[in-house]
């Protein structure tokens, strides 16, 4: 029996915990220096322009809403996500278009353009790379090229991923990425989330919105300032700032292991009843790692497989619940949608553990559990 393995897990170390602690004793725990150097490193990590970290990725999606949405607007979107990705939306008071997945777990982007040519009145698409699977890029710019909308490529599965050459966060083909270092992420700031854009206008918009819509300038009084939208505190410290340089200098490092942990899974579930959502191909960095089972061959549930792994110590996890059957959205009008693809994937699907320090045998330990249940 081992120790608890979750499905996923932050990687620190004393490097990590000294650049905290030289933070602390700096002269500034927020609105100092390392928000800045923060962003111009994740900038330049994901070849974009520009980037402005926040509190949350939740955040990061609530202010690229309010840059890029406005009411009553009608937007695409994936039912297949965390609430956060659907909820920005209505945020700020305009509607998700639930539209089904494909088989690797990202929105079926051929439906989307079934549907932008079928409702001239969309605006935007919110487009999730679901677990580390970059969105793919050539169908993204022809959806923006052809029906001029918006489009928010939610990364906050997919750092350090990439499409040919295009990396996750560059807005090659959007209009801004947003990403998230919760603990259970590529890399973390404990809490934390960035927005990239290719836009100087949009650049500007979201640094007044993240701090109150409040600025201040060299030719105001001293004590002056001056709010000039409806902004909020959505700021991120220097401590978590801190912790985030640290962590991505060691981001490569990390990955590797990510994608070494689904090559040993993909290679363990060749021709049997566990079937990988998708094989490496070398486009994912591997948030999750995903495996299809159909149950109705088996005499065990999914329920009670949960149960089984969880006695053996194996936190397994389901990527996600269809945001559309949320109680909540359902009593907006939604959950009728024709979704047969996530319908199945929610039956079958699950998730494995995968972080960097899940050791090889803590791997062999639970895919021969998984197996010996399955079987
Ligand atoms: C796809 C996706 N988008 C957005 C978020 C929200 O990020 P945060 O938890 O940092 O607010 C998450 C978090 O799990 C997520 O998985």
């Amino acid at each position: 029996m081992t120790n608890f393995i979750p499905y996923g897990k932050q990687t620190i170390d004393q490097e990590d915990i000294d650049s905290v602690v030289q933070t602390l004793q700096s002269d500034f725990l927020t609105t100092g220096p390392k928000i800045q150097e923060f962003e111009q490193s994740l900038a330049k990590y994901c070849d974009a322009s520009y980037c402005v970290s926040v509190s949350n990725g939740t955040a990061a999606l609530h202010l690229a809403s309010l840059c890029l949405l406005e009411k009553n607007q009608k937007v695409l979107t994936t039912p297949n996500s965390f609430l956060a990705t659907a909820n920005s939306i209505l945020y700020v008071n305009a509607k998700p278009v639930f539209i089904d997945i494909a088989k690797d777990g990202n929105i079926d982007l051929d439906l989307c353009e079934q549907e932008l040519q079928r409702d001239s009145s969309i605006k935007a698409l919110y487009a999730v790379s679901f677990s580390g699977n970059m969105l793919n890029q050539e169908k993204l710019q022809h959806l923006k090229e052809t029906y001029n909308i918006k489009i928010l490529e939610d990364n906050a599965h997919a750092l350090g991923a990439k499409f040919d050459n295009i990396k996750a966060g560059s807005c090659a083909n959007s209009d801004v990425s947003i990403f998230s270092f919760h603990p259970v992420k590529h890399m973390t700031t404990g809490e934390g989330g960035a927005i990239t854009t290719n836009s100087k206008e949009l650049y500007q918009k979201l640094l007044l919105l993240r701090g109150h819509g409040m600025i201040k300038t060299p030719n105001m009084k001293p004590w002056e300032y001056e709010m000039q939208e409806l902004g909020f505190n959505y700021r991120i410290t220097d401590i978590q700032c801190s912790l985030g340089l640290s962590q991505l200098k060691k981001l490569g490092g990390f990955i590797d292991k990510r994608v070494a942990i689904a090559k040993e899974y993909d290679k363990a579930f060749h021709n049997s009843i566990i079937k990988p959502l998708y094989t490496f191909d070398g486009k994912s960095s591997y948030h999750l790692y995903v495996v299809q089972v159909d149950f109705t061959k088996l005499t065990i549930s999914k329920e009670n497989l949960f149960i089984k792994m969880r006695k053996e110590n194996i936190g397994l996890q389901l990527h996600y619940i269809p945001i559309n059957k949320q109680p909540y959205y359902k009593s907006l009008g939604y959950g009728v949608e024709e979704t047969p693809i996530m319908d199945k994937y929610y039956e079958e699907c699950f998730s494995l553990p995968i972080y960097p320090t899940l050791t090889h045998s803590e791997q062999a330990y639970i895919i021969s559990k998984l197996q010996e249940i399955l079987k």
